[in-house]
């Protein structure tokens, strides 16, 4: 990785690999099913990043884009040495842009394939960092769900980072204190999810992590089978074989950790109380998982006095928000959703068609204030940007007299032509 950015990047000056004037783009790293990632400079310090492109248009089922939402929220609130941080996130009409932090060393996974496997202290150690990062994970209200190799990568001093929050679910989420959706990868999720009742999150990691400390220091899987069924077999037995040089405290752990009931499974809480994990661990990466929490707290609490809400606080908390009080005028009946399109003025111009296309009379108040009328139907429309490339709209019924019937009936075809620059919906009611 000593030149990380490709030859035609580093050398033309071609304004179509440098993504919204600010980031240069160089190889790519990473491919997904709807994201790929990108190292990228920043022009504007030369730092180097990791941009992560997530191609909306083939989201194409709508639970996906509230999945990416999600880990973009998740990885805004988690600030931690071992968990990759997002810096910066930017949409336009058909891609989502997450500018991270960049992983020098790329995937661990690589390494094992290099290196077969690793040595007890080596493997030690990524364990201590994953689990590290689990552990103020889960203090957090946040699990992983989706951990395997892939997500584990390594920056220039060999440190462990986690990533790929997407499929990582947010206390709110939790219903009746468990998780229900089915997700993970097969040969890395614990039985109870694969069975799809209600499950503890954060033991569904513990088992993960016992899967990832079992490759760490085998090599390969251990559960592994070209046929899915068999392999959900296995797991669901623990049908698996410690190889000979495996240390009888690892088999120990490994084998506490793989236990396919959650209740007795061993929790990431007392993991870290065993001799074997605590072995050649500085108490000061204990302490620093506790300071860590104390900013966390105070940035969580500090952060919407001082107006300096990121945009991804925003849409997270704004769901259960009355948000009125961010426009100046009050009614009986209001609409309001996020837009992450270029700019203010561009949203007044989609709207401004969108209001013409459907027969409305469309008059521009102010900068940002757009007036549609259609018979007694009035409506004003608000745009308000929140913070820089995050905007908040409100679709409101103006002065007008009219019943709430005839209002649903045209938001309806209106809301239609709208969706393509909403980022998300917000409270309905005013
Ligand atoms: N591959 C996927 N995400 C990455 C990141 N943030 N840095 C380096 N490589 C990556």
């Amino acid at each position: 990785m000593d030149s990380p950015a490709a030859p035609t990047a580093a050398t033309t000056s071609s304004s179509s690999d440098v993504l919204l004037g600010k980031y240069r783009l160089g190889r790519l790293l990473g491919r997904g099913s709807f994201a790929k990632v990108y190292y990228a400079r920043s022009l504007a310090d030369g730092s180097d990043l990791a941009v992560k492109v997530i191609d909306k248009t083939k989201i194409i089922n709508t639970t996906m884009e509230p999945r990416v939402i999600n880990e973009v929220s998740v990885m805004r609130r988690l600030r931690h040495p071992n968990i990759i941080r997002i810096h910066e996130v930017m949409a336009t009409k058909s891609k989502m842009y997450l500018i991270l932090e960049y992983a020098r060393g790329g995937e661990l996974l690589s390494k094992i394939s290099r290196r077969q496997r690793f040595t007890d202290p080596i493997a030690r150690r990524y364990f201590q960092q994953l689990v590290l990062a689990l552990e103020f994970c889960h203090r957090n209200g946040v699990t992983h769900r989706d951990l395997k190799p892939q997500n584990l990568l390594l920056d220039d001093q060999g440190n462990l980072k986690v990533s790929d929050f997407g499929l990582s679910a947010l206390p709110e989420q939790l219903k009746d204190g468990l998780l229900h959706t089915a997700c993970g990868t097969p040969a890395y999720t614990a039985p109870e999810v694969v069975g799809r009742k209600g499950y503890d999150g954060g033991k569904a990691d513990a088992w993960s992590c016992g899967v990832i400390l079992f490759v760490f220091l085998a090599g390969f899987l251990p559960f592994d089978d070209s046929n899915l069924a068999v392999m959900y077999q296995k797991i669901r037995r623990r049908d698996f074989q410690f190889p000979s040089w495996f240390s009888k405290s690892a088999r120990w752990v490994i084998a506490r950790l793989l236990d396919p009931n959650p209740e007795t499974r061993l929790s990431i809480e007392a993991l870290m109380e065993v001799g074997w994990f605590k072995k050649s661990l500085q108490s000061k990466d204990q302490n620093q998982n506790h300071q860590i929490q104390t900013m966390f707290d105070l940035q969580l609490t500090m952060s919407p006095d001082k107006g300096s809400m990121s945009a991804f606080d925003i849409i997270s908390m704004s769901s259960g928000l009355d948000l009125s009080g961010l426009f100046e005028g009050r009614g009986k009946w209001a609409k309001r959703f996020t837009s992450m399109m270029e700019s203010a003025e561009r949203i007044a111009e989609r709207v401004t068609e969108v209001g013409k296309k459907l027969g409305y009379t469309v008059e521009r108040r102010k900068k940002s204030v757009i007036g549609l009328g259609k018979g007694r139907m009035g409506l004003l429309i608000e745009v308000l940007e929140v913070v820089p490339s995050l905007f908040m709209v409100q679709v409101r019924v103006g002065n007008g007299e009219v019943g709430v019937d005839l209002v649903e009936l045209q938001w309806g075809e209106l809301k239609v032509e709208l969706e393509d620059m909403v980022f998300a919906w917000h409270n309905d009611a005013v």
